[in-house]
């Protein structure tokens, strides 16, 4: 049997310190893309008190598509350069939105959303594979320290096989 996230941290990097292995034994020698997303965004929102929605968005040509996440049902398709992922994957860079209100074509997926981060997935011979979305439903909840432990984990998503 699976067994569940544990943190024992209190600080936001320490937890993310001590959750890093427990990705890696999660999708360690499963080949399947979909069961590893789908268990790293669980872990993910377990982990992530702040989070509404964790997912990912596969890259399919010029648009995103919905992958494995947890949370309220999302926009299926999203195209490149539009909103908070598309842009994320345009400019292939981590995007740390602090209030959704303010960046200008969001997609309001969850109309209480107010605050998200979105790392892309870009695979070691920097090919874009999709992004990694993060919700919140408060402001400004997400910081580099997220940043720079979600793109570990978009390194993580992007070493698996089967995008
Ligand atoms: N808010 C996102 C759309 C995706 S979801 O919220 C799940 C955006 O503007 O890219």
């Amino acid at each position: 049997m699976a067994e569940t996230v544990r943190l024992h941290a209190v600080d936001k990097a320490g937890r993310y310190a001590e959750l890093m292995p427990q990705l890696e034994h999660l999708v360690a020698g499963e080949p399947d893309l979909v069961a590893n997303l789908a268990n790293l965004s669980a872990a993910l929102k377990a982990a992530i008190a702040a989070a509404s929605w964790v997912g990912f968005y596969r890259r399919r040509g010029d648009v995103l598509v919905l992958g494995p996440f947890q949370g309220d049902v999302a926009c299926v398709r999203i195209d490149i350069g539009r909103g908070v992922c598309g842009t994320s994957a345009a400019e292939r860079r981590t995007l740390i939105v602090g209030n959704v209100d303010d960046f200008p074509g969001h997609i309001a997926c969850d109309a209480a959303s107010r605050s998200e981060i979105v790392v892309p997935v870009v695979s070691s011979s920097g090919v874009l594979l999709g992004v990694l979305d993060v919700d919140s439903r408060e402001l400004a909840a997400f910081d580099e320290v997220d940043g720079t432990a979600l793109e570990r984990v978009a390194n993580l998503a992007a070493s698996l096989p089967g995008w």
